[in-house]
């Protein structure tokens, strides 16, 4: 990364790209003045999320896993496309993937990802479903660094939310969402002021940038 221009990064989606959206905005209204956002990767045919980057005017990168022989392969693609735009780091927005070695070796602590529990609660897929079928009365959203294992690596920060016994799973995607672009624009602020130290399994906000 270099000093003094702003971090290029590539949005990895593959839906409805609410999380990439929001942070596109705060990148248009000046609350991530310090992020570039060159590049936005889809893993999916036809996924909503392509039709509004086009409308952002976000370069899209429709790859799709099935046209490579491996995952390993698969991601070496996405590399040539990420290294052609010079992309210093990644934000996973919604991509329900998970990130293999060919990816991580290349970014090393510069891949981050969203995921609305509060981890290392209900990991993978549904977790809002997961918090309203075990019954817990505190959910929330976690933004963190991606290691090799699914919803795991080095937490950047959480942010939590009360649940009642009368959400459903379809209340707590709605109310939990607000609170992922938010917990996602302030992470990504930290990333791209150089705030943000890595020890072990903690990450310290560091003021000095
Ligand atoms: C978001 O809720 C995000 O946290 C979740 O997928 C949704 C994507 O929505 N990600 C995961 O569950 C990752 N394990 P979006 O496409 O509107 O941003």
């Amino acid at each position: 990364m270099s000093e003094n221009s702003p971090l290029r990064l590539a949005i990895f989606a593959s839906g409805r790209g609410s999380n990439a959206m929001a942070i596109l905005s705060a990148v248009r209204t000046g609350r991530l003045s310090r992020v570039d956002p060159v590049l936005l990767v889809c893993d999916r045919e036809n996924a909503p999320v392509l039709e509004k980057a086009r409308e952002a005017k976000i370069p899209a990168l429709q790859i799709l896993p099935k046209a490579f022989p491996s995952k390993d392969e698969y991601e070496r693609g996405i590399l040539f496309h990420l290294r052609e735009k010079n992309v210093e780091a990644i934000a996973l927005a919604g991509y329900m993937r998970l990130v293999g070695p060919a990816l991580i070796e290349a970014y090393p602590d510069r891949i981050v990802n969203i995921h609305p529990s509060l981890l290392p609660a209900f990991p993978g897929l549904n977790a809002q479903k997961q918090a309203i079928d075990y019954g817990v009365r505190v959910t929330g959203v976690t933004v963190h660094f991606v290691d090799l294992q699914m919803d795991h690596g080095p937490v950047i920060l959480q942010k939590c939310l009360a649940v009642s016994p009368e959400d459903t799973e379809e209340s707590l995607i709605e109310r939990l969402l607000p609170l992922e672009h938010e917990a996602y624009v302030e992470a990504l602020e930290g990333l791209s002021c150089g705030r943000l130290r890595i020890s072990g399994r903690r990450v310290f906000w560091v003021s000095d940038y």
